[in-house]
């Protein structure tokens, strides 16, 4: 089996590597490529990949490469986890917003929407590569945030795609840990967009465990998330930590002012990721790696990758068509619960109505969504302006406009109509 990396050079491949070479009973993978434009990052990369291969016994042959059409050739899978931009674009994100009195989130919020504006045209373009040139059963897995603009953008042009987030699989493995349980006997009940979800039950052979931690763990999960536990305890369900942007806006911002950003941060741990890299000696996953938030994503991967393949048909979060799961949205839409995949593509569980808080959230964050999606695939300043004042973290026009215009001024250079 061939999959290709999209994003290879990337400090967080070595993660994935790991997993494959971990669970490998589960993927046959006979060949990976990296694709990446950066030529020292892919370098670094793929050397490090061939070593922890080649220490695990694992046969796959690795291959860096900057020619799109040659690393999508014939793959029987493509996994996207690009950063347009890379972590200064990041920092602009995290930043600017301040300005307007926002925090400042590569997902959410204004810097989101920049975020959505930069990478929607260039995923699109590598789609069509991989539409052309991969196998013709071949599906895209999509990591690349914001996941949900991502997909959907995906969907509507017609791709065999799905998009995967590791806030899920983080919590399942959590739960289990908790309850001291295998992690394959923990089903979530999870719901809502990418980014904006909520935990409302555990499921262990059948019966919902969740009521039992929230009533004996309440303080250890509340501070996992960095929500108060009245709160938790209020809604009887367990936020997703992005929920903290909405709950406890004023608060972040408040830290984001005062601390440095988690673009600066991530630059310091590739910093070290990078030499350690680049070391013939180092064939093992490094700790520094653990600094990153992408804990399990090798294992999300690998098990949605396996169930493609012909494996099992148990449920897993991902991010798909919401076709009447949550019936006050579009079908269109794009959603994150579990899903089986059954013959050939994913079919989401069904979903208990959600509470009118939860609800109305995510219909106002699913409006902004479309907007985004919108103004990312035709441009103009009029189509941006109109999904920022749609996202409920901005609602006020003065604040939009202004926010507009940061944004504008940020990232000129990667939008072609600005
Ligand atoms: C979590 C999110 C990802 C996000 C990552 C950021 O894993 O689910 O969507 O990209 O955190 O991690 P970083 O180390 O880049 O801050
Ligand atoms: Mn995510």
């Amino acid at each position: 089996m061939k999959l290709t990396i999209i994003g290879g050079g990337s400090t967080y491949t070595p993660e994935l590597i790991d997993g494959f070479a971990r669970l490998r009973a589960q993927l046959p993978l006979t060949e990976i490529h990296l694709v990446d434009p950066d030529p020292d990052r892919l370098r670094l990369v793929a050397g490090m990949a061939a070593r922890m291969l080649a220490r695990a016994g694992h046969p796959a042959r690795v291959v860096g490469t900057s020619d799109l059409v040659a690393g999508v050739s014939d793959a029987d899978a493509v996994l996207v986890q690009l950063r347009v931009g890379g972590q200064d674009a990041r920092q602009a994100d995290e930043t600017w917003p301040h300005e307007a009195g926002c925090i400042g989130q590569e997902t959410t919020g204004p810097g989101g929407l920049a975020k959505a504006l930069r990478t929607v045209p260039v995923v699109l373009r590598i789609a069509e590569a991989v539409r052309r040139h991969a196998k013709p059963d071949a599906w895209i897995v999509d990591f690349t945030n914001p996941v949900g603009i991502v997909t959907r953008a995906l969907l509507e042009h017609g791709h065999r795609a799905v998009g995967l987030c590791n806030v899920a699989i983080g919590f399942q493995r959590r739960f289990a840990r908790l309850l001291d349980v295998g992690h394959d006997e923990v089903r979530l009940g999870h719901v809502g967009l990418n980014h904006l979800t909520w935990e409302r039950s555990v499921s262990v052979g059948g019966r919902d465990r969740l009521p039992e931690l929230i009533g004996g763990r309440l303080d250890e999960l509340a501070e996992e998330v960095l929500l108060a536990p009245a709160l938790v305890s209020q809604l009887g369900a367990l936020p997703s930590y992005y929920l903290r942007y909405y709950y406890a806006h004023d608060e972040v911002l408040a830290e984001q002012l005062a601390e440095p950003t988690r673009a600066e941060a991530v630059r310091a741990i590739e910093h070290e990721l990078l030499e350690l890299y680049a070391d013939p000696h180092v064939d093992t996953k490094p700790e520094a790696l653990e600094g990153r938030g992408g804990a399990f994503y090798s294992e999300a991967a690998i098990e949605l990758l396996a169930a493609m393949q012909g494996g099992d048909a148990v449920p897993r979060v991902v991010n798909l068509r919401n076709d009447g799961v949550l019936p006050f949205l579009p079908d269109d839409h794009v959603i994150e619960v579990p899903a089986r995949y059954v013959d050939g593509r994913f079919v989401a569980e069904e979903v208990a109505a959600l509470p009118d808080d939860f609800a109305g959230l995510v219909a106002a964050v699913a409006g902004y969504e479309r907007l985004a999606l919108d103004a990312a695939v035709h441009g103009g300043r009029d189509r941006v302006l109109r999904a920022m004042r749609a996202h409920p973290l901005v609602l006020q026009h003065e604040r939009a406009e202004r926010l507009t215009e940061l944004l504008l001024a940020e990232n000129a250079r990667f939008l072609e109509w600005a």
